[in-house]
């Protein structure tokens, strides 16, 4: 599947974000801790949303999406092993582990492959599945837990990883006692996730800060739960509103959650007017200026909008330096960027941006979903036509993306490629890879 995209068109409009990838992911894996139902609203329609639901249905639950509308029953859950082909499509496939040894006292979950943007270690969860008395087995390419019973406990986080906190703060809902996990990540939906598993029974103050306090309770009872909003997707609308010099309201967003965003692009001298659920970018005056981007835990500036972020700065007037300090290897999308005529150097954990009055329209490939976002923000800046092939990447992540855009004004359609085609690009390694973000 590709995007053709005619730039050089301003946007225009409102556009309005679904719910959050990452907040319903965990939450579908949490769903495992229940015995009751759960009922979740606002999901968006996404390719991992998808594969989550099918992860649950192997183990034995019955999980359906109706509409926006998700529901969790599980009832059957009777399997304790997530197979390779679907932790492979998906990283977040690994949370089910915690809850499975909750539940079921052990699982057996395929490792997580390396990816395309780094190595992506998962030993921050299996050093606190262990502090929380669990026993971890690793050989032929699967992780075994297993634990009678799990108890609380005191876990350091070397890193305030996103997964680990979530993971941790899941399955310590059902351990024995009191965990406290220090040097949590702080993320928006780290405080969705206990504000589902409080709803559903459980016991969890500090969410939102560096250190999370769960007091384990013997089950917990499932929930009705609606999910926050994207606040990758809605700051990608942001930029796609300020790279074509266009002025967009992004409705249903939590403007809180997008602060690092905002203050980027007014230092750029983009207007940007916050309401109580709306931002509204404001492009059309001057052309933005350059500024220096680096990448944080929250509350700092996201990773996820690092790529679609270097776009902006591509068009801007001056030269930006942008640091990645959260992921290794998250730069893949600079030599495709680099054929449309972006002048970047990377050095390490660093990428300097020289603004370009003019970006060009080529035929680029998606390796994985924010750099294929990028790649699509940078076809609404170019003049001429860009070809995005990969776009089950950009699908990950993106609900109704090109619907959106279109709306917006945008000049992009959704091609299919035929067979012959699709085949070249699998072989091109255009194929869906896992990585998580
Ligand atoms: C989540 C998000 C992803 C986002 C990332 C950082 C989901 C489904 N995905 O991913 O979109 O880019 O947070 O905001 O919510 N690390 C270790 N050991 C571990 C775990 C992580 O060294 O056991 C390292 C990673 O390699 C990485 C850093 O910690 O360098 C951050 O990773 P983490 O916060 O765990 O990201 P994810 O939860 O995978």
């Amino acid at each position: 599947m590709r995007f053709v995209i005619k730039g050089k068109r301003p946007l225009h409009g409102r556009v309005k974000v679904h719910g959050a990838k990452n907040a319903v992911l965990p939450i579908i894996a949490a769903s495992i801790l229940c015995e009751g139902d759960s009922v979740i609203t606002q999901v968006p329609h996404l390719e991992d949303v998808h594969t989550a639901v099918e992860v649950m249905s192997r183990l034995g639950m019955d999980a359906r999406l109706r509409g926006s509308t998700l529901i969790l029953r599980p009832a059957g859950l009777s399997s304790y092993e997530a197979p390779y082909d679907l932790v492979g499509r998906m990283r977040a496939s690994f949370l089910v582990t915690g809850p499975l040894v909750a539940r079921l006292g052990r699982a057996r979950i395929s490792l997580p492959g390396g990816c395309a943007i780094g190595s992506r270690p998962i030993d921050l969860h299996l050093k606190g599945l262990e502090a929380l008395g669990a026993t971890v087995r690793q050989g032929h390419g699967f992780v075994e837990v297993s634990a009678d019973r799990l108890r609380g406990s005191r876990v350091y986080l070397d890193y305030p990883s996103v997964g680990a906190t979530e993971h941790l703060m899941m399955t310590a809902a059902l351990a024995e006692g009191t965990t406290i996990i220090e040097n949590a990540a702080e993320e928006p939906e780290i405080v969705d996730l206990a504000n589902y598993l409080s709803g559903a029974g459980a016991s969890i103050h500090g969410a939102g800060t560096k250190i999370i306090r769960v007091e384990g309770v013997p089950s917990l009872r499932g929930a009705h739960h609606q999910v926050i909003p994207d606040r990758i997707e809605a700051a990608t609308y942001m930029v796609a509103a300020a790279l074509t010099g266009g002025r967009v309201e992004v409705e249903g967003v939590v403007p809180d959650h997008l602060k690092a965003v905002t203050a980027k692009m007014r230092e750029m001298g983009i207007s940007v007017f916050e309401d109580e659920n709306s931002v509204l970018v404001d492009a059309t005056r001057r052309r933005p200026q350059a500024v220096n981007v680096k990448t944080m835990p929250y509350p700092g500036f996201p990773t996820d909008m690092q790529a679609p972020f270097m776009v902006l700065l591509a068009v801007s007037e001056g030269m930006s330096v942008v640091t990645e300090t959260v992921f290794e290897n998250r730069f893949i999308h600079v030599g495709e960027l680099r054929r449309m005529g972006v002048e970047v150097q990377v050095d390490g954990r660093a990428a300097m941006v020289h603004g370009q009055s003019q970006l060009q329209g080529a035929i680029v490939a998606a390796t994985d979903l924010r750099g294929g976002a990028a790649l699509v923000l940078a076809g609404l800046a170019a003049i001429g036509t860009t070809e995005v092939r990969g776009v089950e990447h950009v699908d990950r992540g993106y609900d109704g993306f090109d619907v959106n855009l279109r709306k917006l004004g945008a000049n992009i359609r959704r091609v299919r490629l035929v067979a012959a085609e699709e085949s070249e690009a699998s072989g091109l390694g255009l194929g869906p890879t896992a990585s998580g973000s």
